[in-house]
């Protein structure tokens, strides 16, 4: 495939024809495009590649009724979560998952200096306890909490001063469209939003999800409140539900993986 960065414009095309190389173009493309998703993504909308991941039980609940998530996948996906981590310029989620989870959201890998995507969390009245772990000293990485007009000035501080960066963007909740812009702007390339519920709506109402990584363990939860892996309004009519398109199955470990791709993220 030609290099899609404009700075580019099939340059290095040329270069290698005279050196004397035989260059074939288009052959295989779409596979090519498939392993330069991010790069195309950033290169062309100056925005990250954005991919929504969630862990569900196999009856379609991210946790149980009263908010507890953690042990749901085996450790096979477990491992492929923190490589994943490790390869996002950022990773994404909402302040309800911190304030149930307090996860550390770091790569954990064996070896030191593991590359840490930078850490965001959406919280439009600063609700993050100062004592998360994500806040904590011996956390690698670096923490950005993007919050709202509502925000207190104080909080904000006390965050600042554990190293947090806090951002503003949006009047009553986070404007993920901003968001994304922004991150683009600070060349982040990617970003892995993992959730809750809430946050993942937000992003497919917005039209910013390009890529679905859905894992499915062997559980069954139950329970009319426990919170599923889009919230929000959704739609009435199943012919508006978004329909992801090359999807592919993988077992690891117990739990099954489906990854997919979706078409709205055109309009993003
Ligand atoms: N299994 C999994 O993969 C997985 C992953 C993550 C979380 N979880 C579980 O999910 C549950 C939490 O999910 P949740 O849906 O309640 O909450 P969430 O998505 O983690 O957080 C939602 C909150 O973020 C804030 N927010 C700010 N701007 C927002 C925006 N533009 N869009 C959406 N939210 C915005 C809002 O609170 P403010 O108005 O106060 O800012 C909102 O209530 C927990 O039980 C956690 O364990 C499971």
């Amino acid at each position: 495939m030609v290099d899609p960065n404009p700075r580019v414009a099939g340059c290095g095309l040329g270069e290698l024809q005279s050196a004397g190389i035989r260059i074939v173009v288009g052959e295989h493309e779409a596979a090519a495009r498939r392993l330069n998703e991010v790069f195309v993504t950033y290169i062309t909308r100056r925005r990250p590649f954005v991919i929504v991941k969630y862990a569900m039980s196999l009856d379609g609940k991210i946790a149980t009724p009263s908010g507890a998530s953690r042990g749901l996948t085996g450790q096979a996906w477990q491992h492929e979560l923190h490589v994943l981590r490790r390869q996002m310029d950022a990773i994404l989620v909402g302040v309800n998952t911190v304030l149930a989870d307090d996860p550390l959201l770091t790569a954990r890998l064996a070896g030191d200096n593991v590359r840490q995507p930078l850490r965001v969390v959406l919280d439009s009245t600063l609700r993050s306890p100062l004592t998360a772990r994500m806040l904590a000293d011996t956390t690698p990485g670096v923490t950005m909490v993007v919050t709202t007009g509502r925000h207190d000035p104080q909080k904000a501080a006390a965050l600042r001063d554990l190293g947090a960066q806090v951002i503003v963007l949006g009047d009553t909740r986070v404007d993920v469209r901003a968001l994304v812009a922004m991150l683009g702007e600070h060349e982040v390339s990617s970003l892995l939003v993992e959730g809750g519920g809430e946050v993942i709506a937000s992003f497919v109402e917005a039209g910013l999800v390009d890529k679905v990584i859905a894992v499915i363990a062997p559980v069954l939860i139950g329970g009319r409140t426990a919170p599923t892996p889009v919230a929000g309004a959704g739609v009435d009519d199943l012919a508006q539900a978004l329909r992801l398109r090359d999807v592919e199955l993988r077992r690891v470990g117990d739990d099954i993986v489906l990854t997919g791709y979706l078409c709205l993220a055109a309009k993003g």
